[in-house]
């Protein structure tokens, strides 16, 4: 399952030991120093869109940069290289980095050194079509291939344009230590696995990333343990499909429950977050690993897509309603205080008014925290594209999805009314956007508390009593200290 939730533009700021930068630092090139122009121009400026696996390899991709010698910058008029680190999934999310394109052009004028290049799953999906009709764009470079970025790079600066796009069966880039890229130094992503073979009729992520593939256990618990040494409080396992994670050496095999129990061991005070789970391998086993752990998080992303069987058949989701309910009642029973949201899909093919009132039916017995709510976008490639028909009108995908953002928005906030009066333990990420006077944190069940600052820090754990809510957030005061 791809997590496309972020919408999110984060240009990355190096926020890790910047050892492999020092001879760049500082450096400014501009066109009138001819000085400047005949040194090494390796200032690189990192955009990056989509889902959180995305944000994991930027900062993958980073880190094999800086060892090359390059310098992260934080301002795109500094750079000489722009990375877009782009998402197929939804058409919009495509026009919106073509429109990126267009912007960056007027800077390409006064920096005709500059180089763009175009990363990930769109990458991926065009390859040097992508070359042919964006003119500015000068590189290409697929979610396999990111080790041959430096080359890639030397070669666009030697004039030529290029393109790295093959999929990898292997590729888990385990060897490398992911740059932790404008974070907050209190979570982080660690990329568990990689690739997609499900093959959801709608879905694009298996022609962009590829067959599915674990990573070696041991340098996931490594780079837990970095991770906690350094003062990380919290990290996610990401992987299209975490349940389906499978390690085998030796005639050994670790599946999912058993990597996340050797991750939360690593120290009761890391917390530890997962994503995403596909519904037809939820198992029981997964359910009780979590409630053994404290520090795994009371927090289940389980993507439905829809409520209604034959949708879900058409879309080759490989569970029925009834299998998708009996998960919910499973976590339910061995994870009473476990929050549950999901993904859903209005208007895919053929979807009828019946089947759409089974979706929102769906949203009313599984009472979701939160959803991601989407309205169906033909994607190239897929089953639904070379089989089906998007016969659904745009005006009644888009009514569809008002409804049920508009059922979500009471289920949400009927959820949040449920936590006033209930004392969590937060664990604190920073400034309240609202005022700097507040921070904010989030408890086990990933639901955002803000409270006043006082004199706590980001990175501690409080408890806080929630007192107020929206939909959106709680609101609290904090009780006792850690
Ligand atoms: N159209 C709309 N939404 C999609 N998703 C995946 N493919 C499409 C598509 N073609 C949604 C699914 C998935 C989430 C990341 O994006 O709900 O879980
Ligand atoms: Fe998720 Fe299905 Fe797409 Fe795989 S094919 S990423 S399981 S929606």
């Amino acid at each position: 399952m791809y997590l496309c939730n972020f919408k999110s533009k984060g240009n990355m700021r190096l926020k890790a030991d910047n050892h492999n930068n020092t001879n760049h630092k500082g450096k400014m090139n501009t066109p009138n120093n001819p000085r400047l122009d005949n040194q090494e121009k390796k200032n690189v400026y990192v955009e990056t869109y989509g889902c959180q696996m995305n944000f994991a390899d930027s900062e993958i991709f980073g880190s094999i940069l800086l060892k090359e010698g390059y310098t992260m910058v934080d301002q795109v008029e500094q750079s000489d290289y722009v990375l877009i680190n782009t998402c197929a999934i939804r058409d919009n999310a495509e026009q919106r980095i073509r429109k990126r394109l267009r912007e960056l052009r007027a800077l390409q004028r006064q920096r005709p050194w500059m180089h763009v290049g175009i990363l990930g799953c769109m990458a991926e999906r065009l390859k040097t079509q992508l070359l042919e009709e964006e003119e500015n764009v000068s590189f290409v470079v697929g979610p396999d291939a990111y080790r041959k970025l430096p080359s890639i790079m030397k070669q666009v600066k030697g004039g030529v344009k290029a393109a790295a796009t093959e999929l990898s069966d292997k590729e888990t880039y385990d060897d490398i230590d992911p740059v932790r890229l404008n974070g907050n130094g209190i979570s982080a992503y660690i990329s568990i696995m990689r690739g997609c073979q499900n093959y959801c009729a709608y879905c694009v992520v298996p022609y962009t990333r590829g067959l599915e593939r674990s990573r070696n256990p041991q340098t996931i618990v490594e780079e837990a343990r970095f991770l906690c040494n350094e003062g990380y409080k919290e990290i996610t396992l990401l992987g299209q499909n975490v349940n389906s994670y499978r390690w085998e050496h030796e005639g050994a095999v670790v599946g999912f429950p058993q990597l996340l129990a050797m991750v939360a061991e690593v120290s009761p005070r890391l917390r530890v977050r997962f994503a995403t789970s596909h519904p037809k391998d939820l198992s029981d086993e997964l359910l009780h690993t979590m409630a053994r752990y404290d520090n795994i998080c009371k927090s289940i992303h389980l993507p439905v897509q829809s409520g209604s069987e034959r949708m879900l058949k058409l879309m080759n989701r490989k569970y029925t309603p009834q299998w998708y309910l009996n998960r919910i009642e499973a976590i339910r029973t061995i994870l009473p205080d476990c929050s549950i949201s999901t993904d859903v899909i209005a208007g895919f093919c053929t979807e009828t008014e019946e089947d759409h009132q089974a979706t929102l039916e769906m949203f009313r017995t599984v009472r979701y925290d939160s959803a991601f709510m989407f309205k169906f976008s033909m994607r190239p490639d897929t089953f639904a594209a070379r089989h089906l028909e998007d016969d659904v009108p745009e005006e009644v995908k888009i009514r569809r999805l008002e409804e049920i953002i508009a059922l979500q928005n009471q289920l949400s906030l009927e959820n949040n009314q449920q936590c006033i009066g209930h004392t969590y333990e937060v664990l604190v990420e920073g400034a309240s956007r609202r005022s700097k006077e507040q921070l904010f944190g989030r408890t086990s069940q990933n639901k955002v508390v803000v409270f006043d600052r006082g004199s706590h820090q980001p990175g501690e754990y409080l408890k806080v009593m929630v007192k107020e809510c929206s939909s959106a957030t709680l609101k609290g005061v904090v009780v006792t200290e850690e």
